[in-house]
């Protein structure tokens, strides 16, 4: 009989000062972050911001200039069975086009360290049962996705790495994925790190969001912060924009100017009000309103290119 797995202790993964240079490019530069267990964490940056550096170090595929990436305290080469604590998807892998998806991963088995039947379970976990005997050459792009995530839970880790894991996905496929990695961390408290260039992609799946870009981190936190962030702006109509520039200099908000007035970040439509209140200033409307959260996500990594439209 095989038995899924209902609790599964995951562990967190500590960075701490993690650096890697490749020449002169500074890939990853001083990246700290902690990601627990039992929550979706996405892992942000634009193409080439050093996520997938990043996501090496962590597996011992590349060696730090300096610094440390540990899983439950320890780097994973020194981890006792490491294909049973974390599994990695780190590239769409390349699968023998001639062999079925359980001969696929029965090929993996020994390698991890688990019997054949652990085969078939996690073909079921992830939706492939019927498939099994089916050559992985006639695969669509989603089912060798699942396959490939199938290969990961092999061990049946507690910690799944998994880089970019919606590239090619329909949305079907990416709902799919959603609620099966939301079932992994929140159910079974696995902890569940899914890199990717696009935040929009991932905004449904993860609870947590760090961003990096140029190698550094540039944000940490739950997902429901970078939400507010976004719902942080006020729309101000006014003849008088000098003067609420001044004032919301002096306050220490964000600011863009736009026609008739400001758009500005950080404050509320009630504490701008009162402070333009207290001021004197003219006001004629006042509005908050979103920014998209994709907006936040430019602003965050390339804080030049993202213009607030006016
Ligand atoms: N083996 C390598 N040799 C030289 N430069 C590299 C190597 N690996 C990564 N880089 C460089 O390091 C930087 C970070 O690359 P990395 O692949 O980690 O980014 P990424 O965030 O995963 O990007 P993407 O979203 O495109 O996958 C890039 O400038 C890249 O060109
Ligand atoms: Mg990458």
């Amino acid at each position: 009989m095989t038995r899924e797995r209902t609790t599964v202790v995951g562990s967190t993964i500590e960075i701490n000062g993690l650096s890697k240079s490749f020449g002169a490019v500074r890939a990853v530069d001083d990246l700290s972050l902690t990601i627990r267990p039992g929550v979706v964490t996405g892992f942000l940056g634009p193409n080439g911001a050093g996520k997938t550096t990043t996501l090496r170090m962590l597996l011992g595929l590349v060696a730090a200039d300096s610094g440390s990436a540990t899983i439950d305290g320890r780097p994973y080469a020194e981890l006792a069975s490491p294909a049973a604590v974390v599994g990695a998807a780190l590239e769409a892998a390349s699968f023998h086009p001639g062999r079925t998806a359980l001969d696929h991963l029965r090929v993996h088995a020994p390698m991890v360290g688990v019997p054949d039947a652990a085969c078939s379970r996690v073909l079921a976990q992830v939706g492939l049962a019927d498939a099994a005997r089916r050559k992985v050459g006639g695969f669509s792009l989603g089912m060798r996705q699942r396959l490939g995530l199938a290969t990961t839970l092999l061990g049946d880790p507690g910690v799944l790495v998994l880089d970019e894991p919606a590239n090619g996905l329909d949305p079907e496929g990416i709902v799919w994925l959603r609620g099966f990695l939301r079932h992994l961390a929140h159910e079974q408290g696995r902890t569940v790190l899914v890199s990717s260039h696009v935040l929009g992609e991932v905004q449904a799946t993860v609870d947590d969001v760090v961003v990096i870009a140029r190698g550094r981190l540039v944000h940490e936190s739950p997902l429901s912060d970078l939400v507010a962030m976004a719902a942080a702006q006020v729309r101000v109509s006014t003849p008088d924009t000098d003067g609420f520039v001044r004032l919301v200099t002096e306050q220490g908000w964000d600011f863009s100017e736009i026609s008739g007035g400001l758009l500005i970040s950080g404050a509320s439509p009630a504490q701008v009000g009162a402070a333009a209140h207290a001021a004197h200033l003219e006001l004629h409307g006042l509005a908050g309103e979103g920014m998209a959260l994709e907006d936040v996500f430019l602003k965050l990594t390339d804080p030049a290119r993202a213009q607030v439209p006016a």
